[in-house]
């Protein structure tokens, strides 16, 4: 089993309230990961993710290894066939046989480039680990989606809803650095999941890719969208059609508190990290409608949910491993 995509998920409300329960005893499975091993990929930096997805891990007594490829790691290249007389010291093929010689699960983090949209599309880095590792896969926000985030951020509604169907915005806000589309795009993928009235607001040019957008409603007037919303969640994200450009950067967008004001009184979601009074004001963000540190602390156990189904799924490997070697003896 890998962990790769909102789409990994078979029912989402199950896995929110097993993640729930979770939460309630993390320390209940500490032997399910004894003498299993996580290495963690960053090949971008992070705070949030790599704690939360370690703490995860510890919590099921895993042993954990993390290596940042941006500074540590070989240049690596992943193209098939590639003459590799250039930057590029090492290729996947080799790099993810061996990575899966030390560790049970793999976990990866690799922005989107911004550059290239096809082959950011193409998710190389989490697709080269995908084909050449012989162990799970573990999507720590890749080129086009962050399935961690998003299952941390269901878990975080679930908890704050005071509505059966409660009306959820996701709305654009400016941000001075091109920043990817995957934490956006996880969570439309999540809210098209969701049995909510479900809103994406941006500026004309933003939208994002109209394959996972499809069937999500689009409104152009945030002060529009915000009205009776239970749920604010903002987030940057660069132009998906002119790719990775900032073409609007209107200060009107920042979530203020006369913005939370149209609202049903809703909670504001961030993932983290954000730029304050650029994305949301100081007065929103520290008022108690705000819940970015709950929703932080979700990301431990949606981790912990995420390598616990994997860890189980390895476990009767294991378990007949030991019982061909006892037939053996
Ligand atoms: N939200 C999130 O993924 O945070 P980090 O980039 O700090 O891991």
């Amino acid at each position: 089993m890998n962990y790769t995509s909102i789409k990994d998920i078979d029912s989402l409300s199950k896995w929110v309230k097993s993640a729930i329960k979770i939460k309630s005893k993390p320390l209940k499975n500490k032997k399910l990961g004894k003498n299993k091993t996580l290495g963690m990929l960053f090949f971008n930096p992070s705070l949030r993710t790599r704690l939360s997805t370690q703490k995860a891990a510890l919590n099921l007594g895993m042993n954990v290894m993390v290596m940042n490829f941006t500074n540590e790691g070989w240049t690596l290249e992943f193209e098939d066939g590639a003459i590799m007389n250039q930057g590029a010291s090492e290729h996947i093929k080799e790099a993810a046989e061996v990575v899966s010689q030390y560790c049970d699960i793999i976990a990866i983090r690799a922005f989107a480039g911004l550059v290239d949209k096809e082959k950011d599309n193409a998710e190389t880095v989490m697709a080269g680990f995908l084909k050449y590792a012989t162990v799970p896969i573990v999507n720590m926000e890749g080129a086009t989606g962050h399935p961690l985030q998003s299952l941390a951020d269901a878990i975080t509604m679930e908890e704050f809803k005071t509505e059966h169907r409660p009306k959820v915005v996701l709305s654009w806000a400016p941000h001075p650095k091109a920043l990817p589309q995957a934490v956006a795009t996880s969570f439309v993928e999540m809210m098209q999941l969701q049995d909510a009235d479900f809103v994406i607001t941006h500026p004309k040019g933003y939208e994002l890719n109209p394959e996972i957008t499809k069937d999500s409603k689009i409104e152009y007037d945030q002060n529009k969208a915000f009205e009776n919303a239970d749920f604010i969640y903002t987030k940057n994200w660069s132009s998906y059609s002119d790719y990775g450009k900032i073409t609007n950067s209107d200060p009107n967008w920042t979530v203020t508190a006369d913005k939370m004001k149209l609202t049903n009184n809703a909670k504001f979601m961030h993932c983290l990290p954000v730029r304050r009074n650029v994305i949301v004001t100081d007065e929103v963000i520290d008022s108690e409608n705000s819940i970015v540190i709950e929703q932080a602390n979700n990301r431990t156990y949606a981790a912990q949910l995420v390598l616990q189904k994997i860890l189980m799924t390895l476990a009767p490997k294991e378990a007949n491993k030991t019982k061909k070697s006892k037939k053996n003896k």
